[in-house]
Order: C-alpha cells, then structure tokens, then sequence
C-alpha cells in the first residue's frame, strides 16, 4: 500500500485511492471497525497503520499540489523584462498648436475668445458685415451655400457681428475656428481656419491696428517682425488693408486683411458710429503653421497621416 501511495501521480488517483482506503467501504476503514474484537497489541498495530497511511496520503497530496502548481507558474508567468512594442502617443496636431499659441499671444493683449456657428445665417455672415444682396463680395468669396439660403460661414468676420450684438462696446474680442470656401491647392483648401480680431473703443485708431498686428506676429514668430500694410477693399471696413510681413528670405509675405470697421458694420449692431470706432484683423492660421513650423503642403495638415505628423516633428 505504501508503494501504491507514493507511486501515484495525479491528484485524481490519489483520490480515488484514499476513498478505497479510508471511504465508507475502504480497507482501513473495514479494519477499524474490527477493533473492538481485537486484542491491545494488533489495535496498537493497526493505529500505527492508520496514521502512517493518513500521514503518507498527506505528503503525497502536498507533493503532487506543489508541482501542479509549479507546472502552471512555469507556463503562466510573464517574463517582465521582455521588450514591448513601442507605444504610439498622439500628438498635438500643428493646427492646434498653432492655434493655442496666437489664443495665448492675443489673450495676453487683452482680447478674450469668441466664437460662432460654423453654418452662418446670411445676416451674421454678409448682410451685417456690409455685404447686401446684390453685393459683388458676395461672388468673391465662392461660397457654400445650403438650400434653406444658410452657408458654411466663409469668415470668421461673422463672430465680430456676433461678439458686437451680444457684449456692446466697448469690445475687445478675437474668433477663431474653420472657414468653408471652394478653393483646392497647394496653399488653400476648402476649409481652413481664419483668426478675427476686434477691438471697439472710443479713441482706438489704425496705427494701433499697425501695432497689434506687429506685435502679434514677432511674438508668435519669436523674432521683431517687419510689417506693412497695402490699401485693399473689403465692404466691412473703411479703410481697409491687406498686411504683409518680412519673411527670412527678405520676402514680402501676405499674411492677411484688416482696417477700421465700417460705420455701416457698426450701425447693425447698433452702436453709434460717432461715439465708437475701431479696428478689425483677420487671417488663416493655417499659413501662419506652415511658416513657423516649416510645412510646405497644407493639404497634408488634413490626411491624418501620423507618419507625416511625426516628420513635421511634432
Ligand atoms: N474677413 C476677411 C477675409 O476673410 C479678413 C478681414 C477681417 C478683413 C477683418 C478686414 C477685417 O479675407
């Protein structure tokens, strides 16, 4: 029996024996039942037997659980100091960086963020902004027009009127979000993103208009920027501006429009033209990304590609 007990090699036999043993009908179990007709000597011999065989079950139980146990930590354990696959962080896409940082500059000059829906009701979008019906800025600007007479907003001029309408002046606000015009290449893409600026006040002038969009620029570029403005036309400022600035390469670079809100702009939002007056300045920060993070194809900042993400650095 005892050869029988350490021969075994599954938890299961071991079982099965031990029943055959000690159960209800096991052979110990039989032989202590006999005891009483049994004289001291042969009780003391099957005693003995009895706790050799339970002390035998025993250890052949602890012995057969630890290598059960030792089998599953040799299939089952997780080598640590394997190498893993490189994690794949996200990053902050250059738009959004670019974005964060003029937020920052402008917030910093005081200007607190606005902004508005990017379907625009013709009012907020044209009419407020100077443009009526019949105006041929209206054509300039190749929209998206929706059936219900609504269109994609195609500037972020439409938060100003907004801005103006809710808060009155003075005001001291910039928007900032996606534009939709039907435009395709290399540096323009049906939607971009524009930046708008606005500051109302009684006494505010263009050559603080020179001055912001100075300071503006040299701080996101972190160099002294050199800038000038040309005589352009937009309905909703009078005069209106285009400016440019002095790239590396001694180029002249358009970077966006601006000039003194249209008396007209302002009468929509009811303010008083003669008390109030002020400046307005818009561009896409799309370009502004391009140029500081050395990006040439602005069709890329949208393929989602992570491989070109990562190339641009970021
Ligand atoms: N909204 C003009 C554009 O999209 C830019 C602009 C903004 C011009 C504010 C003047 C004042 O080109």
């Amino acid at each position: 029996m005892k050869d029988e007990v350490k021969n075994i090699k599954t938890l299961e036999e071991l079982q099965n024996l031990y029943t055959s043993v000690f159960g209800k009908n096991g052979t110990m179990t039989a032989k202590l039942k006999t005891m009483a007709t049994l004289s001291n000597e042969e009780r003391a011999v099957v005693n003995a037997e009895n706790t050799e065989l339970r002390q035998l079950f025993k250890e052949k139980q602890t012995e057969l659980e630890t290598a059960t146990l030792n089998a599953k930590l040799a299939t089952e354990y997780i080598d640590v100091s394997l190498d893993c696959e490189p994690e794949n962080r996200g990053t902050i896409h250059p738009l959004t960086q670019a974005m964060k940082e003029i937020s920052a500059i402008l917030e910093s000059f005081g200007y607190s963020l606005w902004t508005g829906p990017e379907i625009e009701d013709d009012w907020h979008n044209f009419t407020a902004l100077n443009t009526p019906e019949y105006h041929p800025a209206r054509d300039m600007q190749d929209s998206f027009f929706l059936e219900n007479g609504n269109v994609l907003r195609t500037q972020t001029s439409s938060i100003q009127i907004r801005a103006m309408e809710k808060n009155g002046v003075p005001i001291k606000m910039f928007g900032i979000g996606s534009t939709y015009r039907k435009e395709m290449d290399a540096t323009h893409a049906p939607m971009f993103h524009q930046i708008e600026g606005l500051y109302i006040d009684k006494n505010v002038t263009l050559s603080d208009l020179i001055g912001t969009l100075r300071a503006l620029l040299s701080k996101f570029f972190e160099r002294d920027i050199e800038i000038r403005i040309r005589p352009s036309y937009f309905p909703f400022t009078e005069p209106s501006v285009e400016f440019d600035m002095k790239w590396e390469n001694g180029k002249w670079l358009e970077m966006g429009g601006a000039g003194m809100v249209h008396p007209n702009v302002l009468k929509n939002c009811n303010i008083d033209p003669n008390e109030y007056q002020g400046f307005a300045f818009g561009f896409g920060w799309d370009r502004m990304a391009m140029l500081k993070y050395g990006l040439n194809d602005l069709r890329k900042f949208y393929d989602g590609d992570i491989r070109w993400l990562k190339n641009s650095g970021f």
